[in-house]
């Protein structure tokens, strides 16, 4: 295993003038683009390959899950989650965002409410309402050490028209990876108040500590609770190998009638998924373990750089992410109103705070290569520890 650096991760081709939503948005600015979630590296070589073999192919007709791509699902999870799901319940979709939005139209009515945990990834917050259901925001608690859930902002949340809760696990932006008594009593909560859990578990293969520490993901529907036998499950390989514009997840969804309701509310709106993207998936979740290893050394790498780094500014703080290659920083403390204009006026493009439900935060991703990094994290001194 090479230790960091790692000449896989070390350089990136230029994205600049490849439509890529992250580098366009500073486009002409000296502007580091750490904000939205996707990475900075190459895809594995068995991905690229895979793809290759795809085109070689030539004909890209209309296309539906292909024999082989739920017993794919299938065999990832259960080799690395310990989860044995039935290939039946595996559908293919071509984006987690998507799969939420159809949860809501699915096991929801008009003006029912979803239950989320804030500050979250920011469509939690907005596909709600733009189902025509609210969002109902339970903010974590927050200590030096770490974001957990607040069971009594939760029960005092919930009424009798929440009908959903969104979990995002592990959790975006804070990289917390729920535990195994958390989610058990979280499925109690749920199941007392009449409640449907759709997890998202996109980051499930980005747990930091591992290898370290034994942390392992445990899948909410692979709890042995009865909520856990009626959550849906969405994944996707494109956080962990850099897929994101090949459009290719899967939802798991246990009951047939509901299955069979997805397919129908997606018709003609939701498109299917593109023939690479399978390809692409497939090749991911079958041999893209080795790399996933030789990735998360760099990312742990760089969450001890990120530390480093806030631990010399004393306004900032930071819970180290357990899982995700995001870095959720707090900079209230230092008295500055509008913490992105600071950073973007030192050269530095994180996400904000406020479309995550909580001002005076920002998000950095730091799945690039170590120096820019490096010079990102300048930048971010520079912002709000200026010489
Ligand atoms: C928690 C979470 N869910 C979903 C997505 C996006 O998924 P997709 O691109 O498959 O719609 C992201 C992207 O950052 C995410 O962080």
């Amino acid at each position: 295993m090479p230790t960091v650096p790692d000449p896989l991760f070390a350089a990136c081709p230029d994205r600049r003038g490849t439509g890529s939503e992250k580098w366009d948005r500073y486009a002409g600015r000296d502007v580091l683009p750490m904000w939205v979630a996707d990475m900075d590296f190459q895809v594995p070589a068995e991905v690229l390959e895979a793809i290759g073999h795809r085109v070689d192919h030539g004909v890209f007709g209309y296309t539906h899950e292909p024999p082989g791509f739920a017993t794919t699902v299938t065999a990832h999870l259960e080799r690395r989650h310990g989860w044995l799901v039935d290939p039946a319940r595996i559908l293919a979709t071509p984006g987690v965002v998507t799969g939420l939005a159809l949860t809501a139209r699915l096991l929801s009515a008009p003006e029912d409410e979803i239950l989320t945990f804030t500050p979250v990834y920011p469509p939690f917050l907005t596909l709600p309402g733009l189902a025509g259901r609210r969002c109902i925001r339970v903010p974590l608690a927050h200590s030096p050490e770490a974001w957990r859930i607040d069971w009594d902002a939760l029960e005092r949340a919930a009424s009798p028209r929440s009908k959903l809760f969104w979990l995002c696990h592990p959790h975006n932006p804070t990289g917390t990876v729920f535990h195994r008594a958390e989610l058990l009593r979280l499925a109690d909560f749920t199941i007392r108040r009449g409640l449907t859990v759709v997890s998202d578990e996109i980051w499930s293969d980005l747990l930091l500590d591992e290898d370290h520490d034994g942390q392992r993901h445990i899948p909410f529907a692979s709890l042995d609770h009865p909520a856990a036998a009626r959550a849906v499950t969405l994944v996707a390989p494109s956080k962990t190998y850099n897929l994101a514009g090949l459009g290719c997840a899967a939802a798991i969804i246990p009951e047939p009638d509901m299955r069979r309701r997805w397919r129908i509310a997606g018709g003609g709106l939701v498109p299917m998924v593109n023939p690479l993207g399978y390809a692409a998936a497939e090749a991911a979740w079958t041999h893209g373990d080795p790399w996933r290893m030789r990735l998360i050394t760099v990312l742990r790498h760089h969450r001890t750089l990120v530390q480093e780094t806030v631990a010399a500014i004393p306004e900032l703080s930071c819970v180290p992410a357990e899982a995700t290659y995001l870095t959720w920083i707090d900079c209230r403390g230092t008295g500055v109103n509008d913490a992105q204009a600071a950073c973007e006026a030192a050269g530095l493009g994180p996400s904000d705070g406020r479309e995550f439900g909580t001002p005076g935060f920002i998000r950095i991703n730091t799945a690039c290569p170590t120096d820019r990094l490096v010079e990102a994290l300048r930048r971010l001194k520079q912002a709000f520890a200026p010489t």
